[in-house]
């Protein structure tokens, strides 16, 4: 799509100036106003936008709580609470951040599985969605870090916890464990270098959402059908279309967020991390925050040892893989239509894929423990089976509900009220990966 040559004339002096210089304002005219999108895009697609905006907001908010924010265990916690009562708006800033992190999860889940729902990772877009992946690997390494700095209990107990994970890895297990914290325990050095990389990720983040978006006009977006755009009817011009309808995705979405801010800023941390970090004193129950609870249950469902792996080991490969799986998806997925509305069996195991992680995330927030841990086995299974055995094997056994010709045919079908197509017929060849 961005392949089309710029249609941008500059009609100012200055715009002229500029185009013969560094031609940026051809560069936002072409990929934000002229560029031609799907005409059917629905509210799903207007969460790349929102994550923009989340990204941008963590950003400036976290400059400026590390202004007053002090990176040493004698005074961590004493300066996040002089944050919230002594700095000048602290208290908002802070909420805005801490709340911001799960906002910002929240909606790179609906991005992910609008994803996988509508085969968004499907070919020309393999590495849009590896990147995707990569930006998801660097935000959980980001928010994992961030949750120690107010040297809260949660803090120094998760931080305890999830480093000591990684000693379960052979010969370089207690080198990485050691390298990670600075020493023996969650101590001052720890504080140092997580801060300091807590910094330093969200850019690289930045940095590659640009590569991500890059990626994107490259391939063009693709649409709740999955047929490629074939003609100009097929799209409509980013702005004013694509532009208005993630405007009010995000104000709807901003709200939500506001509300959790203004009213109920504390509803999604741990009470627990209102307790300045003493290494003497265990907390009853050392919960991860809640965009973690999935993939703390599978490390924690692994309670026997597989042949020469130990249980621990496992626990940790099983984590581990459960994000590769994500990677794996462009190549697991044999299907050759794209869309999720186009696959009646796909489309049920999607959704017992997304309960599967939902029960996989109260799990994790349970004690393992009697029946706790037997769910979190099978959930596990189901959580591995949907990627090892469902995507490769539907790709081939299912039958696809018939394609219509292009967007725009699809478009005017359902304007007319019809919207089905007849089960049985075959794929557009438009859809083959
Ligand atoms: C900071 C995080 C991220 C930002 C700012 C971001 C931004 C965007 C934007 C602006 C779009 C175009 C609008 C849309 O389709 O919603 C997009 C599309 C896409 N993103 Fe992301 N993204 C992020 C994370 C991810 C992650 C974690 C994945 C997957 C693991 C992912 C996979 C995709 C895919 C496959 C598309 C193409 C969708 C399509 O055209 O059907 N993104 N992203």
């Amino acid at each position: 799509m961005s392949e089309g040559h710029s249609t941008y004339t500059p009609k100012t002096g200055i715009e002229r100036w500029f185009d013969a210089r560094l031609p940026l304002p051809r560069l936002v005219y072409d990929s934000f106003i002229a560029y031609p999108v799907p005409r059917n895009l629905n509210y799903a697609w207007t969460f790349g936008g929102i994550l923009a905006i989340m990204l941008a907001s963590q950003i400036i908010t976290g400059i400026v709580l590390a202004m007053h924010y002090a990176a040493d265990t004698t005074l961590a916690f004493d300066s996040v609470e002089k944050i919230m009562r002594d700095v000048n708006s602290g208290w908002l800033l802070r909420y805005l951040h801490a709340t911001g992190a799960s906002f910002f999860f929240m909606a790179v889940y609906v991005h992910i599985f609008r994803g996988l729902y509508y085969g968004s990772y499907k070919a020309p877009r393999e590495l849009l969605w590896i990147l995707g992946c990569i930006i998801y690997l660097l935000m959980m390494a980001t928010a994992f870090m961030g949750y120690v700095l107010p040297w809260g209990q949660m803090s120094f107990w998760g931080a305890t916890v999830i480093t000591g994970f990684f000693s379960a890895i052979p010969l370089v297990g207690e080198w990485i464990q050691q390298l990670l914290l600075g020493g023996f325990a969650v101590d001052n050095p720890t504080l140092n270098r997580f801060f300091s990389l807590h910094y330093l990720l969200p850019f690289m983040i930045a940095g590659v959402v640009i590569l991500h978006i890059w990626a994107l006009h490259v391939t063009g977006q693709s649409n709740p059908t999955g047929i490629e755009v074939k003609s100009k009817t097929d799209t409509v011009a980013f702005t004013p279309y694509a532009t208005i309808k993630d405007a009010f995705g995000s104000i709807v979405f901003l709200f939500f967020f506001a509300y959790f801010v203004f009213y109920i800023p504390n509803f999604l941390m741990a009470p627990d991390n209102y307790i300045v970090a003493n290494p003497l004193k265990t907390p009853a129950h050392i919960v991860p925050e809640w965009y973690f609870l999935p993939f703390y249950a599978i490390l924690r469902a692994i309670t026997f040892n597989i042949g020469p792996i130990n249980s621990k080991l496992g626990g940790v490969i099983c984590m581990f893989g459960a994000i590769v799986m994500l990677f794996l998806v462009p190549w697991l997925d044999t299907s050759k239509v794209r869309s999720a509305v186009y696959r009646p069996w796909y489309k049920l195991f999607f959704w017992l894929f997304v309960a599967d992680a939902v029960l996989l995330g109260w799990l994790g927030s349970q004690p393992a423990e009697g029946s706790y841990v037997f769910m979190a086995q099978m959930a596990t299974l189901f959580y591995f089976a949907f990627f090892l055995v469902a995507l490769p094997v539907l790709g081939l056994i299912e039958t696809p509900r018939r394609l219509p010709n292009s967007i725009t045919e699809a478009v005017l079908e359902k304007n007319k009220g019809g919207g089905g197509h007849p089960a049985g017929a075959a794929a557009s060849p438009e859809t083959k990966g």
